[in-house]
């Protein structure tokens, strides 16, 4: 878990070595009031190199010397062998990362929507009537931000407190955990994944590194309604973003990062849109005929 963040903390961890070792190969800083370390290692080890060949010539033996000279063909064989390890090392780097689970293996439906579209309480029904498990990135990201020694817990919540896109390194390995933890308990493997990806590279990446989804919801609602239901929700929620404030800048983050999104999977000719302007049993009624066609034959 975590793999993407573990992966940029080495590289954060590596620059900083390449720092120090070029510091080292320099020469030492003027202020230096004596021979650095290194500087007194290389002398102590020369002095014992003289030594050792003094010793050996007493002995009558000569020291084995380092071959000066190569021919033609080792030069070459060298100088491919080179080659080949640039080659390989940049083919390494080139090298896509390969999805977590398979589609075939997995299903992913997005669930996408305004704040307030009503995403959460249409993806319960699903959940009883397909056997779909569901994740809400939210939810697991506040859980995160309340779970006892987390790392990210602070960071996430002045992210949410802002209204802005917490890292997606942090929502990915959230996700593909809960999905390794549904599965590893025998659940059915299909996700229902609501409140992402809310941004084009969270979507691109997710598909990269966990699994290509199938389907993506997406719940049309005029801004007037979601913002009449959130604010009746604030009132017993307890959401630190469920105020007018936070409210509107989700509104706007939304029409800026995430419809670009669907407009994406649009042309992919994933997306399913369903009018939420209307009462929620008949919302589900929409959902339904769509699930019918795409799933039922697998519950
Ligand atoms: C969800 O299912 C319950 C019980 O099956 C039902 O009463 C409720 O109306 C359903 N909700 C929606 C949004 O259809």
């Amino acid at each position: 878990m975590f793999r993407n963040l573990a992966r940029s903390g080495n590289r954060l961890a590596t620059a900083s070595t390449r720092r120090t070792q070029r510091l080292y190969s320099t020469a030492p800083p003027k202020s230096s009031s004596g021979p650095t370390f290194p500087a007194m290692l290389a002398v102590a080890s020369m002095g014992f190199a003289a030594y050792y060949t003094i010793v050996k010539s007493r002995e009558g033996k000569t020291m084995p010397r380092r071959k000066e000279t190569t021919t033609y063909e080792e030069e070459e064989a060298l100088k491919q062998k080179r080659i080949a390890e640039a080659k390989a090392k940049k083919e390494q780097k080139q090298t896509k990362a390969i999805p977590a689970f398979s589609p075939e293996e997995v299903t992913v439906v997005f669930v996408l929507g305004g704040p307030g579209a009503g995403k959460g309480t249409q993806c319960e029904n699903l959940t009883k009537d397909y056997g779909f498990v569901h994740l809400s990135a939210g939810d697991l990201l506040r859980a995160e931000q309340k779970r006892e020694g987390s790392k990210y817990g602070e960071l996430i919540n002045n992210y949410i407190r802002e209204g802005l896109i917490v890292p997606m390194e942090v929502t990915i390995a959230l996700l593909e955990q809960a999905m390794n933890e549904a599965i590893a308990q025998g659940k059915e493997k299909r996700f229902l994944i609501d409140g992402f990806p809310r941004k084009m590279d969270q979507a691109v990446k997710f598909e990269e590194v966990v699994v290509p989804s199938k389907l993506v919801l997406f719940f049309e609602c005029p801004e007037e309604v979601m913002l009449k239901r959130l604010l009746k929700r604030g009132e017993s929620s307890g959401r630190v973003d469920d105020n007018i404030e936070s409210i509107k800048k989700r509104f706007r983050v939304f029409i800026e990062t995430s419809m670009p999104v669907i407009e994406a999977f649009e042309k992919d000719n994933k997306v399913k849109k369903i009018s939420c302007d209307q009462p929620v049993e008949q919302v589900y009624q929409g959902v339904k005929t769509i699930f019918d066609e795409m799933f039922a034959e697998k519950k």
